[in-house]
């Protein structure tokens, strides 16, 4: 109850900031295999809409064979039905005010192509240029206690190396209680056919409304 009252009053502070919020630019990048974290980044891309942001969502470059990605009907139907999705860059998070990433539990880590996509900004983190970028992530396990926590950390560890500023949504919202309670970002059980156990829609799209707040502090303390 003490929580929720927290909560519930932590709501209305987000909320009266995020109606002025427009000048800011989202990018979602995720990996997604069977569909989940594609569906975290729509919701994602809704809540920045709500808010007049611009936002790009982008997933990261596939790394699997054909024959693995075709060996697996969820998988393979994933990869047609978004082909049309660009593909992130470099330019994409040089672009970006704030970042959404979304990532798949892989025993207990990031996706590898997640990790690659990380991994390739030896350039642009050289040229300071994710410097006091507004970041926060999202994940998903087949199990509740599978990785959702330790993949969130693992993204997050990557970020304190590029100076970004991580936004955690923390237990200020109800949505947050209501969807498993995982305040380091929005996490999501799915079982064996690729369907959501937990209800998270409420908690991405406050989670999202929170990064596009903060960025816009954090871009008008800039000028
Ligand atoms: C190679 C591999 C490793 C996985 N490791 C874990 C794991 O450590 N814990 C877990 O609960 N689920 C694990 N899973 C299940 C995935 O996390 C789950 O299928 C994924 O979150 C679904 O997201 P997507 O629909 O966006 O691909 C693993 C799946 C694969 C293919």
């Amino acid at each position: 109850m003490i929580d929720d009252d927290r909560a519930n009053r932590n709501k209305k502070i987000i909320r009266k900031e995020s109606y002025s919020v427009i000048d800011v630019r989202l990018a979602v990048i995720y990996y997604s295999s069977s569909g989940t974290n594609y569906q975290l980044a729509k919701w994602a891309e809704e809540a920045a809409r709500d808010l007049n942001a611009e936002v790009r969502v982008l997933k990261v470059e596939e790394l699997a064979s054909p024959e693995a990605i075709n060996s697996n009907p969820l998988w393979k139907k994933h990869a047609e039905d978004t082909k049309n999705i660009p593909v992130a860059t470099s330019d994409d998070l040089d672009w970006a005010d704030a970042i959404i990433f979304s990532s798949p539990t892989r025993f207990g880590n990031v996706a590898s192509q997640m990790k690659q996509f990380i991994d390739k900004q030896g350039g642009l983190w050289a040229e300071g240029k994710l410097v006091n970028k507004v970041v926060s992530a999202m994940s998903s396990a087949q199990n509740p206690h599978g990785g959702q926590e330790t993949t969130i950390h693992a993204i997050y560890k990557s970020m304190f190396h590029w100076g970004a500023i991580i936004v955690p949504p923390g237990f200020s919202d109800a949505s947050i209680f209501k969807s498993g309670g995982n305040p380091y970002g929005t996490s999501v059980t799915v079982d064996q056919h690729g369907r959501m156990i937990e209800d998270v829609q409420d908690a991405v799209k406050y989670q999202t409304k929170r990064v596009i707040t903060v960025a816009e502090w954090v871009k008008k303390g800039k000028k």
